[in-house]
C-alpha cells in the first residue's frame, strides 16, 4: 500500500486518537454480535480498529478508506497480530465493493465524514446482504470533536459544501431520516460517553493538535502568518473550558450516538428507537 497522504487525515499523527477510540470499536463490534460465519465490512476504517476486532473474532473483514497512509498503518497492524484481512482504498460513497456482499457493515466515526450524506448511505445500503446488520459511531453534535472544529475553523480554508455537518450521523432525527433515504431502518440509537484521559489539559492540547491532520496541514502556513500560536491558545482554552481535573488526571469526554440499523423492511416504531435512546452515560 502507498504511504503517501492522499487526504489531510494521513497528516498528523492519528494513531494517537485511535488508540483511544478503541473502547468505541469494541463497543460496535459488541453490537453487531459478530460471528465467525460474518462476512464484515468496516468503512472509513482508518487504522482498522473495528476491522482487526471483527477478524479477530474469525469473520472474513474487510477494511476500506479512502486514505491509503490510514491503510498501510491498519496493514501493517493486522500483519503484526496474524489477522487476514482485506484492505482497499475506496471512497465511501462509492465503495469499491460488489452488491450485496456483507452480513455486517460497520463505520466507527468513519462514513460520518463522507461528503454527500445520502450517496454514502445508498452504499452502506448497496452492499448489505439480505438481513445484514449496520452499526455506526459518529460525534453527537456539540460534542468535543464537533466543538473543537468550529474552534480550527476560524484558522483553516472553508472546507468544500457538503450535506452537512459530520454530526449529523449523531443526531437521532438526522441519522433515522439518513439511513431511511437509502431504505435502511434505524434499530437502535444509544448515547455513550468515552472518556479520554490525560497527564494534564497541555497533553490534551498536544493530542487533538497533533491527531487533526486538516490542522497540521496548515501548520506551516498559519507560522507564517503569525497565526498559529493563537490557535494553539485558542485550543488550549477550548481544552480548559471542556476537561475536568479527576485527581491527579485531566479528562476530556465526548459523547457518541452507537447506532444499529437493518435493512429489513419491517422497522421499529419511532417509539421503539426513541425508549433506546439514553443521555449520555
Ligand atoms: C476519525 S477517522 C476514524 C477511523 C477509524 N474508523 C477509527 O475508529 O479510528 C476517519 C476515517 O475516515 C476516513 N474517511 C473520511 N472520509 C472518507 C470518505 N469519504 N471515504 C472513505 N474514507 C473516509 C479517513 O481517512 C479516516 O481514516
Amino acid at each position: 500500500m502507498d504511504s503517501n497522504p492522499a487526504t489531510t487525515w494521513g497528516i498528523g499523527n492519528y494513531s494517537s486518537m485511535a488508540r483511544r477510540l478503541m473502547p468505541v470499536a469494541e463497543a460496535a463490534v459488541a453490537a453487531a454480535a459478530i460471528r465467525p460465519s460474518d462476512r464484515v465490512v468496516d468503512i472509513a476504517t482508518g487504522t482498522g480498529n473495528a476491522a482487526v476486532l471483527a477478524a479477530s473474532r474469525g469473520a472474513r473483514t474487510t477494511g476500506v478508506d479512502f486514505e491509503p497512509v490510514m491503510l498501510s498503518l491498519a496493514e501493517r497492524r493486522a500483519t503484526e497480530s496474524a489477522l487476514a484481512i482485506d484492505w482497499l482504498l475506496g471512497e465511501a460513497t462509492s465503495l469499491p465493493l460488489p452488491d450485496g456482499c456483507a452480513d455486517v457493515v460497520l463505520s466507527v466515526f468513519g462514513v460520518m465524514y463522507a461528503a454527500d450524506h445520502a450517496a454514502a448511505a445508498r452504499e452502506l445500503a448497496r452492499i448489505c446482504a439480505p438481513g445484514a446488520r449496520l452499526v455506526l459511531a459518529a460525534w453527537m453534535p456539540g460534542t468535543l470533536l464537533p466543538a473543537m472544529g468550529r474552534v480550527v475553523g476560524d484558522y483553516l480554508p472553508t472546507p468544500p459544501a457538503g450535506s452537512g455537518p459530520p454530526s449529523r450521523w449523531g443526531d437521532p432525527e438526522a441519522i433515522d431520516a439518513i439511513l431511511a433515504s437509502a431504505g435502511l431502518h434505524v434499530t437502535s440509537a444509544v448515547s455513550h460517553r468515552l472518556h479520554l484521559d490525560f497527564t494534564d489539559a497541555e497533553a490534551a492540547t498536544a493530542l487533538l493538535v497533533d491527531s487533526a491532520g486538516h490542522v497540521v496541514a496548515e501548520r506551516d502556513r498559519l507560522h507564517a502568518e503569525h497565526r498559529w500560536n493563537d490557535l494553539v491558545a485558542d485550543l488550549r482554552a477550548f481544552v480548559d473550558r471542556h476537561g475536568a481535573v479527576d485527581t491527579d488526571r485531566f479528562v476530556l469526554t465526548s459523547d457518541y450516538l452507537l447506532v444499529t440499523a437493518s435493512t429489513d423492511t419491517v422497522s421499529p416504531t419511532s417509539t421503539e428507537a426513541d425508549a433506546t435512546l439514553q443521555p449520555g452515560r
